[in-house]
């Protein structure tokens, strides 16, 4: 391991964050008048999830608000960016509000403005009440009218206290895992729905943007975050190679970026998605719609892709009994093939570079370059352990971090306007498909005890919110308690 860049200094205004989502952290599924959502029903269905974890009780954050408050204030956290599930709100995602659901998050954001940390609040970070999925979900035009109500409750409910709005989290993983591959709920398979789930959220943020201009005017700070995707061609000289590229940027980035800030869908992703859809569903007036101006873009990075051009063998599959595997491409993409990348890798097996978040960041600056940038996401997931001195020695995160923080620095130092940096995650949670198997924490939850530890990551954290400057990665497991 080479050593990790330390020493850098962010500016004084830059905000420190960490970053959670409702049904990964809430539990009480059926307290409080909640409704089931999607990933209810998907978590408990045989077979979804790893070992049939369901959400539960997670974090049983529900009941231990005020403690988990406590914990971002010994961390110096500036910011909270939580989500706020639909169906505490409107249990049937349409019709009647539920009071008790508004409560809870009006007393959490209390709560945090009392300890001095500003809440960011997502309004859709992929729980989407079950009745409007049976009622056709994203694919279905009506789920973004009812996203537009849902939102303007939202901020009607909140504004005095709320400035900060992000509509919905990571559009491409509802609409491509949720409705394209089926790895996330409601795991469905059907390419054409997953593309009219990419417009429906889109008009959903426009929907839900609109309400917050509405409400809040000037004083809101409005924003979506997205998983934009690096996705390098293999062999960069090769034209089917980038080709290749170019189509994944369209689907995953242009997607959304472009009805967003610019006002239309790309060109070549409709090209490129024609046999699959003609994309009627997009309606006179929507691209107005979606195109509501942004204050912040919220960034979430992981990690980068490598694709190339895939040349489908048929008589290969055919040989192999795979015959189906052509038919089950998904979206128009079925000749793009991505590959494995070199490591080193997190326990999701998602490949660390942090070049990609630079490269990502300043090509965001370069073709935007009045948008301000907020990271929303970045973190890892490790096989965390117990030492012996009862510590979480998890350098492997301390490092990822590092160097991630030190890669939008450089960003900045590049021009790109970046605010802040939400760590993923506050705490171990559940990890979708991957249950209670992956930890994302910087404070690890003992899901027998569900006691809260810190981690050295935790540690090393909150020295950077302290002093705005990124310690040495060897600090970290001598930081004290
Ligand atoms: C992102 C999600 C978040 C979390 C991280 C690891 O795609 O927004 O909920 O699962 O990945």
């Amino acid at each position: 391991m080479t050593t990790t860049p330390s020493g850098r200094t962010f500016p004084d205004s830059f905000v420190w964050g960490a970053a959670t989502a409702s049904y990964q952290i809430e539990g009480a599924v059926k307290e409080g008048g909640r409704g089931p959502s999607i990933w209810d029903t998907y978590s408990g269905t045989p077979g979804r999830t790893l070992d049939g974890h369901t959400g539960e009780v997670a974090a049983d954050h529900y009941h231990r608000t005020a403690q988990d408050i406590a914990l971002m204030k010994e961390l110096g956290l500036d910011a909270y960016r939580f989500s706020i599930a639909w169906p505490r709100i409107q249990p049937t995602g349409s019709g009647a509000f539920n009071p008790e659901g508004l409560d809870f998050y009006s007393r959490l954001i209390d709560d945090l403005l009392e300890a001095g940390i500003d809440p960011v609040a997502t309004m859709y970070h992929w729980d989407l009440p079950q009745d409007l999925e049976d009622a056709g979900g994203w694919p279905a035009r009506d789920t973004a009218l009812r996203f537009g109500d849902y939102a303007r409750k939202l901020v009607e409910t909140y504004a005095d206290r709320v400035k900060v709005w992000t509509t919905l989290n990571e559009p491409w993983c509802s609409a491509y895992l949720g409705y394209g591959s089926g790895v996330h709920a409601p795991g469905r398979t059907d390419g054409a729905d997953a593309l009219a789930a990419v417009h429906h959220l889109n008009l959903a943020h426009g929907l839900g943007g609109r309400a917050v201009r509405e409400v809040l005017g000037d004083r809101a700070t409005l924003s979506l975050t997205l998983n934009l995707h690096v996705a390098r061609p293999d062999d960069p000289t090769s034209e089917a190679d980038v080709d290749a590229a170019r189509k994944i940027d369209a689907l995953a980035n242009r997607a959304f970026l472009n009805p967003v800030l610019d006002g239309h869908y790309p060109q070549d992703l409709l090209d490129d998605t024609a046999k699959v859809t003609d994309w009627s569903f997009v309606q006179d007036g929507d691209l107005a719609i979606t195109h509501t101006e942004l204050d912040v873009l919220g960034v979430n990075f992981y990690s980068t892709q490598r694709v190339r051009r895939f040349t489908f063998d048929h008589e290969k599959a055919m040989a192999d009994g795979h015959g189906a595997s052509k038919a089950s491409a998904w979206v128009g993409a079925d000749d793009v093939e991505f590959l494995p990348q070199p490591g080193p890798y997190t326990a999701m097996r998602w490949n660390i570079d942090p070049s990609g978040m630079t490269e990502l960041l300043t090509g965001l600056a370069r073709t935007y370059p009045d948008l301000p940038l907020m990271i929303t996401e970045n973190g890892a997931a490790f096989d965390d352990e117990v030492s012996a001195d009862g510590r979480v020695h998890d350098v492997q995160r301390v490092d990822y971090i590092a160097r991630h923080l030190e890669a939008v620095g450089q960003a900045m130092d590049a021009g790109a306007d970046v605010r802040g940096y939400f760590v993923w995650s506050l705490m171990d949670n559940f990890e979708w498909a991957y249950g209670y198997h992956r930890r994302f924490g910087i404070i690890r939850i003992d899901y027998d005890t569900l006691e809260r530890i810190w981690k050295d990551s935790a540690y090393w954290y909150r020295e950077v919110t302290r002093t705005h400057t990124l310690p040495p990665v060897t600090a970290a497991a001598t930081l004290a308690g």
